[in-house]
C-alpha cells in the first residue's frame, strides 16, 4: 500500500472512530428532551403502580378465589343456554376482546366489547362507567339478555349443585344456602361473592412488556445500541408526534396509556344507530346500580365510596366515554364503542380531522397531519402490542 493510500486508510479509520462515538451520543444531542423523556417514562409498564386495594371486595386479593374466578369465567354453564361464557366474548388471543363491531351472543349487543386487559385500574367499568367495581360488572352480563341471558337464582344454583365450586365457595365465603329457600338479599349476597372471584381472576390480568416498553428501559439505561434495535425511525418518529403534535397523551397518558376518565371524541354512528349518551347515561346508572359501591353488599364497612361522591355529573359527558387503553391494539380491531372503525389507521383518519359530534361536542381538535405522519404514528401503536401473561386460561 502507498503512503497516500495509508494515509487515506487511516484518515478513514478515525472517520470511523468519530462516527461510532457519535453513534454512542458522546458528541450528538441527545435524541430526548429531560422533560420528553419524563413523558416517556411516565407511559412505561414499570411505571405501573401497584393494583390498589379493592376494601368492597373482601376476597380481591384472595388466590383461591381468583383461580374459582377462572374457572368461572370460562363456564359456559352460566347462560340460558349453557353456550356463552365470559370468554365467548373475551377471548384471550384477542387480548380480552371478540374481533366483531358489536358483541354477539345470545343476542346484539349495542357496544363494542373491550379489552379488559388493565382494566382492574379503572374505578369504572363499561364505555359509559355504569359500574363502579369489577365484581359489580361481573353480575350484569349474566343477567344480561343478550350476553349470558341467565338469572343469579340460576347462576347460584349451578355453583350449589357442582361439588367442588360449592366447597371452594364455602371455604371462601361460608355456607351456601340452596337458592331456592334462600331471601332475595341472601341470593344476592351469594351472587355478589361470585362476582367478588370472577373480579379476583380479572385483577390477576395484567399488561405484559411491550417492544415500547424495552425502548424506554433502554432509554433509562443508557443502552443506546438497544434503543436502535428496538424501535426504527419511524416507531420514534410516531413515539415522538404521540407525545406532541398530536396531543394524544392529553386523555392517554400513564402506562397504560388512558387517564381512565370520559371524553366526547366525535365518533360518528353508523347510519340507523341512536346517537349514545354514553357517560352522560352511565353517571345515572351507576348511582343507582343494585350492586354500587355504597349497597349493603360491598365489603368495605367504613362505606368510602370516593369516586361516587366526587363522579362528575356534567352536560359535558352527553356523548363521552372512557378513555380505552392502547395496549395491544394490533389484536383488538375493530376500535371505539359501537366498533365504528375497522383499522388503526380509520382511527388516525378521524382524529385528523376531528369531525363534529353527532352528540354533545367533540373534545379533539383536527391535527392537520400529513400522510408520512400517520404512518409513523400508527408505526408507534403497534410497538405497544405485548404477549399475554400466563393465565392458565385457553386461547
Ligand atoms: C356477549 C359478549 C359478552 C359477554 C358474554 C361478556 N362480555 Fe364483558 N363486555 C362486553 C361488551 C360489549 C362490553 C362493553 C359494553 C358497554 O360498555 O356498554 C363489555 C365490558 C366488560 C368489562 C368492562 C371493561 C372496561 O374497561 O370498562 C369487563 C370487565 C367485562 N366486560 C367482563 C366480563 C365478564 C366478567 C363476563 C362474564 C361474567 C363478561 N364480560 C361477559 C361483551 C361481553
Ligand atoms: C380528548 C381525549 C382524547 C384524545 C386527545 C385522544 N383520544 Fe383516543 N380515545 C379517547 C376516547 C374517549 C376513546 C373512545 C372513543 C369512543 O369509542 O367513543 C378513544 C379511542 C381511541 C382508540 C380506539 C381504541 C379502542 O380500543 O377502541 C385509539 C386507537 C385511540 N383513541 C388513539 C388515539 C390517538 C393515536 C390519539 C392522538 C392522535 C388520541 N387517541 C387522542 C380519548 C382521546
Amino acid at each position: 500500500m502507498s503512503f497516500g493510500l495509508l494515509k487515506i486508510a487511516a484518515a478513514l479509520a478515525a472517520l470511523g472512530l468519530f462516527v461510532s462515538a457519535c453513534d454512542r451520543g458522546a458528541s450528538r444531542a441527545p435524541e430526548w428532551t429531560e422533560a420528553e423523556v419524563t413523558t416517556l417514562k411516565s407511559l412505561w409498564l414499570e411505571s405501573l403502580p401497584d393494583l390498589p386495594d379493592d376494601p368492597s371486595n373482601a376476597v380481591a386479593n384472595n388466590a383461591i378465589a381468583a383461580e374459582f374466578g377462572r374457572k368461572l369465567f370460562l363456564d359456559a354453564r352460566l347462560s340460558a343456554n349453557g353456550g356463552v361464557s365470559c370468554s365467548t366474548c373475551h377471548q384471550v388471543a384477542r387480548r380480552f376482546t371478540d374481533g366483531l363491531r358489536k358483541a354477539r351472543a345470545l343476542g346484539l349487543s349495542d357496544r363494542n366489547t373491550p379489552s379488559i386487559v388493565g382494566s382492574q385500574y379503572s374505578p369504572w367499568q363499561y364505555w359509559d362507567g355504569r359500574r363502579d367495581s369489577q365484581w359489580a360488572q361481573a353480575l350484569a352480563p349474566l343477567e344480561n339478555a343478550h350476553e349470558h341471558g341467565t338469572s343469579r337464582a340460576q347462576v347460584v344454583d349451578t355453583v350449589f349443585g357442582d361439588t367442588d365450586y360449592r366447597m371452594t365457595y364455602e371455604a371462601l365465603f361460608g355456607p351456601l344456602q340452596n337458592p331456592a329457600g334462600s331471601s332475595n338479599v341472601e341470593l344476592n349476597i351469594a351472587f355478589a361473592n361470585i362476582g367478588k372471584s370472577i373480579a379476583a381472576f380479572e385483577r390477576t390480568i395484567m399488561p405484559t412488556t411491550s417492544r415500547f416498553d424495552e425502548y424506554v428501559a433502554a432509554l433509562v439505561r443508557g443502552n443506546a445500541d438497544a434503543q436502535r434495535e428496538i424501535l426504527n425511525a419511524d416507531e420514534k418518529a410516531g413515539l415522538r408526534l404521540f407525545i406532541s403534535k398530536a396531543n394524544c397523551t392529553q386523555c392517554h397518558n400513564g402506562p397504560l396509556l388512558t387517564n381512565h376518565e370520559f371524553h366526547n371524541t366525535g365518533v360518528l354512528n353508523f347510519p340507523g344507530d341512536v346517537p349514545d349518551k354514553a357517560r352522560a347515561g352511565g353517571v345515572r346508572e351507576v348511582f343507582g346500580s343494585e350492586f354500587n359501591c355504597r349497597s349493603i353488599y360491598s365489603d368495605d364497612s367504613a362505606g368510602h365510596c370516593p369516586e361516587l361522591d366526587f363522579a362528575r355529573t356534567g352536560i359535558e359527558l352527553i356523548g363521552a366515554t372512557k378513555t380505552p387503553s392502547l395496549r395491544n391494539l394490533e389484536h383488538t380491531a375493530p376500535f371505539m364503542h359501537k366498533g365504528q372503525l375497522p383499522s388503526i389507521a380509520d382511527v388516525l383518519d378521524h382524529y385528523n380531522k376531528a369531525p363534529d359530534a353527532m352528540i354533545g361536542h367533540n373534545e379533539a381538535e383536527p391535527l392537520g397531519l400529513n400522510t408520512a405522519e400517520l404512518q409513523q404514528l400508527e408505526a408507534f401503536l403497534t410497538t405497544l402490542t405485548a404477549p399475554v401473561s400466563e393465565l392458565g386460561v385457553e386461547l
